[in-house]
């Protein structure tokens, strides 16, 4: 069933205080009434909310009388979940089990976001129907999070994102952020891995295509990343290209060991995804992850040169 956005639709966006929830709030902001929670207040604009918590995020859910939920909540740093595996259990696989039961009660549609984390690596590429054979605590939660999502949600939308980059250097808690960090200290080399190959995902445009899809009423899962695909080195590079510090910054490709103690969680050799039936159906509205990364990189430069 094909659902329209207007201006009365009300979107509830959980876990809105990240990197992704800046983008999607902005873009829903402008065409709907949104209420967005989170468990950590860092705008004006959000509620508190816990996703763990059934009774209370079902409260602030009915209260609002959602039309569409969009579910961003979610314990992103992998190390930190290594760590800390029953916060990630009860916030990733069980924070979306209980709002997907609250979507179905509502009878309402609801997006889930999930992570090109979740595949092995052993293949090259994979498309929407690839099998997922999750590595680290952080995938098999968010992993788990998807199959509830699916196979217990009537009307459901999976959204997979790859290596995501949006928000600036206040929120972005990601790659492109943490090479900017050590650029601002004042290193003049860096090193970065060439053995990790995925699909940068720019928040922008991300939410644009969720407004997308949910409007097409094609329930299911979707992979959505930027079109193309590169290393973890070719992004830093182009990163400091668009910088304007090519002679100034030495990029130094290392293999994974060399963070192996910093970055301990198993990651993907290859997380490279394709939007297949993004592409297929029409509806792929992502740019390809060079031009991204050039609009992105203006909010840095910016930063940079102040
Ligand atoms: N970042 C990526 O590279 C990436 C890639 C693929 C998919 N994703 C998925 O995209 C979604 C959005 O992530 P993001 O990149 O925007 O990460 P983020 O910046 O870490 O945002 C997630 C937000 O959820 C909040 N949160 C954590 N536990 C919560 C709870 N129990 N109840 C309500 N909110 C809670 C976090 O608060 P705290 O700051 O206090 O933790 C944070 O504000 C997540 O589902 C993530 O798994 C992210």
């Amino acid at each position: 069933m094909s659902f329209k956005l207007s201006k009365n639709t009300k979107v509830y966006i959980a876990g809105c205080g990240g990197m992704l929830g800046e983008a999607v709030y902005e873009a829903f902001k402008e065409k709907c009434i949104v209420k967005a929670t989170d468990i950590n207040l860092t705008e004006p604009w959000l509620e508190y909310a816990d996703v763990r918590n059934y009774t209370d995020i079902k409260e602030s859910i009915l209260e609002f009388e959602a039309d569409l939920i969009i579910n961003l909540a979610a314990l992103t740093d992998l190390e930190y979940c290594e760590k800390n595996q029953e916060e990630t259990w009860l916030t990733n696989a069980l924070g979306p089990e209980n709002i997907g039961l609250i979507a179905n009660e509502l009878d309402i549609p609801l997006v889930y976001i999930s992570t090109a984390g979740i595949v092995d690596g052993l293949q090259d590429v994979y498309n929407d129907f690839d099998q997922p054979n999750p590595l680290s605590i952080y995938a098999k939660a968010k992993y788990h999070g998807e199959l509830f999502t699916q196979f217990h949600v009537n009307k459901f939308y999976v959204f997979r994102a790859g290596w995501m980059m949006g928000a600036g250097p206040s929120k972005d808690k990601k790659f492109i952020n943490k090479i900017y960090k050590q650029i601002k200290s004042g290193k003049k080399e860096l090193f970065v891995v060439d053995d990790k190959l995925g699909t940068p995902t720019y928040t922008k445009s991300f939410a644009k295509g969720i407004m997308h899809v949910v409007q097409s009423g094609m329930y299911g899962v979707y992979n959505q990343v930027c079109n193309g695909d590169c290393s973890r080195y070719d992004v830093a590079k182009e990163f400091i290209n668009l910088l304007g510090l090519k002679e100034t910054i030495k990029v130094t490709k290392v293999n994974s060991d060399y963070f192996k103690t910093e970055y301990f969680a198993p990651r993907p050799y290859s997380e490279k995804l394709t939007n297949l039936k993004l592409n297929s159906r029409g509806l792929n509205v992502m740019p390809d992850w060079k031009e991204a990364l050039e609009d992105y990189a203006k909010v840095y430069i910016k930063d940079f040169n102040n």
